[in-house]
């Protein structure tokens, strides 16, 4: 029980990009959504404040750890049975749970914001589920099953004991942020995605999405994250993060996946929101 005790709290802890990730997510993206788009959104969420997405993006968070909201944790990951480094993969019959996962739960409540007839309650908790669980989608390890989605994995960060998928969440996030807040750090993402720094070309980062095919969109989205956790994440293997302090080397070797995900997230969903509401991508 102790050991359950245990997991439980790190999972706790460390459940999704942290704040920053996601409320980074949602000002990238209330910059890419068009002025119907805008009003649509702010609608369901009955919210006209200038932070009407990044102010709902961590409710889904909170709301898992409700008397009635445990039904939704799984619905933060898809757990890719694979087996990092060497290989990579995510398979949607194996990897997703009977109780549902990311994938099936962007494919749901997009659908539900799409039907006309969904009662203004269920529109409002599926805004705020697919505000979050688009970002989520782009954490690496929300996109891998290996010990607990990292969770297990305990690594040192600035000098703090903490787990491989908490920092992912967090403190590479913050390190990148370099004090920023979440609308500043937004700014200057999508300032990048603009400008196509870093190499970005956002004019790829819709391939593949479509309201025709749901599930294999956020599929899509999976399979690049996934793959990070064989490239980047857990490219030398579990014993090698647990050595040593991640917020040095490891920092600087992996950081820029922490950034192109982030703007990816930012902007697809964005995109995606647009499609819902307006059957164009573009702003
Ligand atoms: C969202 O906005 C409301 C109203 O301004 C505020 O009370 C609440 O703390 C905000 N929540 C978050 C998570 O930003
Ligand atoms: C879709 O979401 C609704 C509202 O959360 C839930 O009641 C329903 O069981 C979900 N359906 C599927 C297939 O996940
Ligand atoms: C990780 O750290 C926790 C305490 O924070 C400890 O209980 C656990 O045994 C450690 N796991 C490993 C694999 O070393
Ligand atoms: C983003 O911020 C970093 C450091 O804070 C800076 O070097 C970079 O030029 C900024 N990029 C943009 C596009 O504003
Ligand atoms: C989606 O389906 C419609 C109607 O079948 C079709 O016209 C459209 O080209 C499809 N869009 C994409 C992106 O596949
Ligand atoms: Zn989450």
């Amino acid at each position: 029980m102790l050991v359950v005790a245990a997991i439980f709290g790190l999972v706790r802890l460390a459940d999704a990009w942290g704040t920053l990730g996601h409320e980074t997510v949602a000002w990238i993206a209330q910059s890419y959504v068009s002025p119907a788009t805008k009003e649509a959104v702010q609608v369901i969420l009955d919210s006209s404040q200038s932070d009407y997405m990044a102010n709902v993006s961590t409710w889904a968070d909170s709301y898992r750890y409700t008397d009635g909201g445990g039904w939704s944790a799984p619905l933060h990951y898809i757990d890719a049975n694979d087996n990092p480094p060497e290989s990579c993969s995510v398979d949607f019959n194996r990897d997703c749970g009977d109780e549902g996962c990311s994938v099936s739960a962007i494919v749901n409540y997009t659908s539900i914001l799409l039907d006309d007839e969904s009662k203004a309650s269920v529109k409002r908790d599926a805004m705020r589920f697919i505000i979050h669980f688009i970002g989520d989608l782009h954490q690496p390890l929300h996109d891998e099953a290996i010990d607990v989605g990292g969770n297990t994995i305990n690594v040192t960060y600035d000098g703090d004991d903490t787990n491989l998928h908490h920092i992912w969440d967090t403190e590479l996030v913050e390190q990148l942020a370099d004090g920023q807040d979440a609308e500043e750090f937004a700014k200057n993402l999508t300032a990048a995605i603009r400008a196509g720094a870093y190499g970005w070309d956002s004019s790829t980062w819709l391939t593949g999405a479509s309201l025709n095919d749901t599930k294999a969109s956020a599929m899509t989205w999976a399979h690049e994250a996934n793959a990070y956790v064989c490239s980047d994440v857990l490219a030398a293997g579990v014993d090698a993060v647990e050595e040593g302090d991640l917020s040095g080397s490891y920092y600087k070797a992996h950081f820029d996946v922490v950034r192109v995900q982030l703007a990816r997230a930012g902007f697809r969903l964005g995109a995606w929101l647009n499609l819902i509401y307006t059957g164009q991508a573009g702003d």
